[in-house]
């Protein structure tokens, strides 16, 4: 039995206290791989944002977080003790510099928003990194799918990553379905063509555990 780390769903990053920047992720991607997971017996901790599907039964841990900041918090407190860690949250990359303390009136006809960087939860991970443990980036991308999925998983030390063509509405965000081509770290490369992101899943799964028991014998 392993620990599985799995991160699912958005960040909500607030402009004012009734607004906030955030992204179309309905979770379900993440949620399915930690039921996967919990169907192979495994201890599963899911980090989750805001969503509203319902929490799969069977977790160790389920961990609620709004901001990228609080994931980032969430995810680095969780990671030394995870076996596999698979970061399929779609974080914020920027987050608003100041947060209104009242909601913000519209006074004025331009209303210019200053964002800053937020700090990048899996390229850390690739940092504190042991050995023995297993890291799975997603890159979710419109175009250049390979390149930078591959760039990624170089630039941010990880093991495998799966990149997720996001520019139809058929798969990818707030869909049933979707398609992945996971690379892995030596360079091969395995298309897991469109189904459902339960099967998904479960390919994805299989095809990462699999492949690191047959290296361990
Ligand atoms: O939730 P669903 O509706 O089911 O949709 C699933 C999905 C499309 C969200 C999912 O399959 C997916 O592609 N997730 C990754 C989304 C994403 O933010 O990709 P990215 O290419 O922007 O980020 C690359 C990786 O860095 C991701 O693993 C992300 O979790 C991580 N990241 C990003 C920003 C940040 N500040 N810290 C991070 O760790």
């Amino acid at each position: 039995m392993l620990k599985i780390l799995i991160t699912a769903g958005p960040t909500r990053e607030p402009i004012d206290p009734v607004r906030y920047i955030s992204n179309r992720s309905s979770g379900r991607m993440g949620y399915a791989i930690a039921e996967a997971a919990i169907r192979l017996g495994h201890e599963v901790t899911l980090i989750s944002g805001p969503v509203s599907i319902p929490r799969p039964e069977g977790l160790s841990q389920f961990v609620p977080v709004t901001t990228a900041a609080e994931m980032y918090d969430a995810v680095t407190d969780y990671f030394p003790e995870a076996d596999l860690t698979i970061m399929c949250a779609a974080v914020a990359d920027y987050t608003p510099a100041h947060t209104a303390p009242q909601k913000i009136k519209k006074n004025e006809d331009e209303f210019h928003l200053i964002l800053t960087k937020t700090r990048d939860i899996l390229a850390t991970l690739g940092t504190m990194k042991k050995k023995e443990q297993i890291l799975v980036g997603f890159a979710a991308e419109t175009e250049n799918l390979m390149q930078n999925a591959q760039s990624k998983m170089v630039r941010k030390n990880l093991d495998y990553i799966a990149a997720n063509d996001v520019s139809g509405t058929e798969s990818g965000f707030d869909s049933l379905f979707n398609a992945l081509t996971v690379f892995r770290r030596n360079g091969e490369v395995c298309t897991l063509p469109l189904m459902s992101k339960t099967e998904l899943a479960d390919a994805l799964l299989s095809l990462i555990l699999n492949e690191n028991r047959a290296e361990n014998k």
